[in-house]
């Protein structure tokens, strides 16, 4: 199930849950995507157990912060959100699709990247997202 956020029944941001392997736990959240059904809007982590200061930084809405803008589908629709390792470089156009990696926990960064991406693509969210933005285009 996901949720549809409307404001005069105009659909403003699309809730999606999620959830993933961390390197010592599941992790559960939610990523939030525009009415645009591509950009990204946000993500959270309600329940972890990662180290705190290593993967539980993944609950640090300063490196959440971040993921609001990016690009989660390329123009042909393929999931193109990447968490790489290290930091992005911002002068790059990949910036709009990639996210920093957390120092010291590329295995929890690598959790993040692998569940958002299952979660957009196919055998998630991938064919509801797909049709919501060709209803859009119609
Ligand atoms: C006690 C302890 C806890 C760790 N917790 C995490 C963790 O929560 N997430 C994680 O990715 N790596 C954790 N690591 C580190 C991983 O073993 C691994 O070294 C790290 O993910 C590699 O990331 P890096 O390439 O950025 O250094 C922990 C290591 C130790 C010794």
């Amino acid at each position: 199930m996901n949720s549809r956020v409307k404001k005069d029944n105009v659909l403003q941001k699309l809730i999606l849950p999620v959830y993933g392997k961390g390197l010592w736990s599941t992790l559960y959240g939610f990523l939030a995507l525009e009415a645009d059904a591509k950009t990204i809007a946000g993500i959270t982590f309600y329940q972890q157990g990662e180290t705190p200061g290593l993967g539980g930084e993944i609950t640090n809405p300063r490196w959440q912060q971040q993921w609001q803008g990016k690009q989660a589908f390329d123009s042909s629709g393929k999931v193109i959100i990447t968490v790489i390792k290290g930091e992005v470089n911002l002068n790059a156009s990949e910036s709009r699709y990639q996210v920093d990696g957390l120092a010291g926990a590329t295995l929890t960064s690598r959790g993040v990247n692998n569940l958002v991406r299952f979660w957009l693509g196919r055998y998630g969210f991938g064919p509801f997202l797909n049709k919501l933005r060709s209803e859009s285009n119609d």
